[in-house]
């Protein structure tokens, strides 16, 4: 069993959780992941990292609820345990002096985005962080952003209730015209993703993305997180989490990630009913 030892609510449907997990702990990357079964008989399910702590022995992550297992976990407090949790799985984010980089973290990807903008100006990198969500009570880690030591930080909201209105694109397009990055890295939505990796590839500039397909085991067995770059087919979980946006078929992955969408409704649904508190 793995103790749940922090948990903060970031907005109506977005928590903090931290787990303690010392195995787990001591080898996270940023970039990579682990699988987590809130109760024996509950479904696997993958979050990122968003902190760890070797010597504290803890890792963090920040998850959404968007159906049933996220539901049932954000009922979780400090002191529960959940069944069980996996990892690290997946290759780190490949960190390095590239030169001058955007991080564009959109929504709960933006949990994603922080310690891979940490690493990668830890790294000497010269970091501009876009943080985008819908609106800003789904704006999440601006503050701890903030304390990073980044280039700049750009806040971008579609209805404008934070920062500049409309899509994280737009300042993309901006440092991508203007000659001001050299590579990005875009986490977020599928959708996303692929108009992030086609503006920067508008401007010939690299574009890595961490996808998140439909994963069961995360061992690259089952070959539910299969993915096409390229023209190749990848596994999500052993080969990625991340890859080159240019060549990533995200058409296909955002049909692959609809498959189950009528059950995973009717799961909450069902949970819904026995449950409480009101969604
Ligand atoms: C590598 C990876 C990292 C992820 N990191 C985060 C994270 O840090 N924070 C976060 O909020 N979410 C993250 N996700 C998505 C998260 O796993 C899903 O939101 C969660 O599984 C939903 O389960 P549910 O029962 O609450 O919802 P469901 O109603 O079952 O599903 C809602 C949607 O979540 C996705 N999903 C469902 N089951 C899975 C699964 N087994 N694997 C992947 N996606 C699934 C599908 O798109 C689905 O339509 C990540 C996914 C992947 C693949
Ligand atoms: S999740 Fe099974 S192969 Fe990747």
């Amino acid at each position: 069993m793995f103790e749940i030892v922090h948990k903060r609510q970031l907005s109506e449907a977005v928590f903090e959780m931290g787990v303690r997990a010392p195995r787990v702990a001591r080898k996270a990357r940023a970039g990579q992941f682990f699988i987590m079964r809130t109760t024996d008989r509950g479904e696997r399910v993958p979050f990122t990292f968003s902190d760890w702590s070797a010597e504290g022995g803890w890792i963090r992550f920040i998850f959404m609820r968007v159906g049933k297992t996220t539901h049932e976990l954000s009922h979780f407090e400090v002191g529960d345990s959940v069944a069980d949790v996996v990892g690290p799985l997946g290759i780190p984010t490949h960190v390095e002096d590239v030169g001058r980089i955007a991080v564009i973290g959109g929504g709960v990807g933006a949990a994603v985005a922080y310690p891979v903008a940490r690493a990668m100006a830890d790294a000497g990198n010269e970091v501009t962080v876009v943080l985008g969500a819908r609106n800003e009570d789904l704006l999440i880690l601006r503050e701890e952003f903030e304390a990073l030591p980044l280039k700049e930080l750009l806040v971008v909201t579609d209805d404008g209730s934070a920062g500049e209105k409309g899509l994280v694109t737009a300042p993309l397009k901006r440092l991508a015209e203007a000659g001001e990055i050299d590579h990005a890295m875009a986490i977020g939505p599928a959708i996303m993703m692929k108009f992030c990796a086609a503006t920067a590839k508008e401007h010939d500039v690299p574009c890595v993305v961490s996808l998140n397909p439909i994963m069961v085991d995360g061992t690259g067995m089952c070959g539910a997180c299969r993915v096409s770059v390229g023209g190749e087919t990848k596994f999500g979980c052993v080969d990625g989490p991340d890859f080159d946006g240019w060549e990533v078929d995200f058409e296909e992955l955002m049909s692959r990630q609809r498959v189950y969408v009528d059950d995973e409704r009717a799961a909450d649904a069902d949970y819904s009913r026995g449950c409480s508190c009101h969604q």
